[in-house]
């Protein structure tokens, strides 16, 4: 298995900032913070669903990947190529449950689930899936039913300009399970339209065992995304207007 993610990123600014306009900002003293930080995890999405000027953070609903190559062996070993796609609905109804958070290091356990994601990209695949040879160029469109992800987040503390900033020290991030997938490929295998239709339904008859090859790459892509909105707003926002003590 192997796969590369390019993401269009820009430089991060050293500026003391805020957070974003309409962050909820979750006090230390709230004796109930960790349903504070639930709402204000899924707050802080909606807000950046188009994007922040000022912290210099793309949208994320939809979230734009420039490209995506999947390379696998095995049952499914095919290599994918996807440009220009877009994820829509990571803001949409999500749920959040904090499995921990700890007061003095901040490091944080959390548990989402995406109801529905909607994603479109322009596609090219070459090889054999169970055996069969697939090919194919064009557009395609995938549906993910109650993608349930979890981030493992840890942090050092340092001092700037006389301000205390966190620093993300280990992130982990993987997607745990989904429900259910639905795909199309269009123009699989060119002008043979019976064949391309039959090989979509087989791959959605299979769609658990191919989202299992295509999970290392998202995982890849939402990491991406997710440690720079984290870089961002850790390296320009000040610790005390992140967690106030009060
Ligand atoms: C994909 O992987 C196969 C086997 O691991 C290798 O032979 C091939 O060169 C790889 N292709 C690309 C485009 O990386
Ligand atoms: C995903 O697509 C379905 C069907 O086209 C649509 O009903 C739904 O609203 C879309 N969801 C999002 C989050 O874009
Ligand atoms: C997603 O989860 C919700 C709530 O647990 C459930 O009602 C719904 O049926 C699930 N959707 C699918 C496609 O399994």
């Amino acid at each position: 298995m192997k796969t590369t993610v390019i993401i269009l990123s820009m430089i991060v600014a050293i500026t003391a900032e805020n957070l974003p306009n309409g962050f909820k900002v979750c006090k230390l003293s709230d004796p109930d913070i960790e349903k504070c930080i639930s709402e204000a995890f899924k707050i802080a999405l909606n807000v950046l669903a188009n994007g922040d000027s000022a912290l210099k953070i793309l949208p994320i609903d939809p979230l734009a990947i420039d490209y995506m190559r999947i390379n696998s062996s095995g049952p499914v070993s095919v290599t994918q190529e996807y440009r220009n796609m877009k994820i829509y609905g990571m803001t949409k109804n999500m749920q959040v449950f904090i499995k921990s958070f700890d007061v003095n290091t901040f490091a944080i356990n959390i548990v989402a689930v995406f109801p529905q994601l909607n994603v479109t990209s322009d596609y090219e695949m070459n090889g054999r899936i169970l055996l069969l040879p697939i090919q194919g160029k064009g557009k395609c469109r995938a549906t993910y039913y109650n993608m349930t992800v979890t981030f493992d987040v840890e942090y050092d503390k340092y001092e700037r300009d006389g301000e205390t900033y966190l620093k993300i020290k280990k992130f982990i991030f993987h997607i745990n399970d989904i429900n259910d997938l639905k795909g199309y490929f269009e123009n699989l295998f060119g002008k043979d339209y019976s064949l391309g239709e039959e090989m979509n339904r087989l791959l959605n008859e299979n769609s658990k065992m191919i989202f299992n090859e295509i999970k290392p790459a998202l995982e890849e892509v939402f990491k991406q995304v997710i440690t720079g909105i984290g870089v961002k707003i850790y390296s320009n926002v000040p610790l005390k207007k992140i967690y106030p003590p009060e």
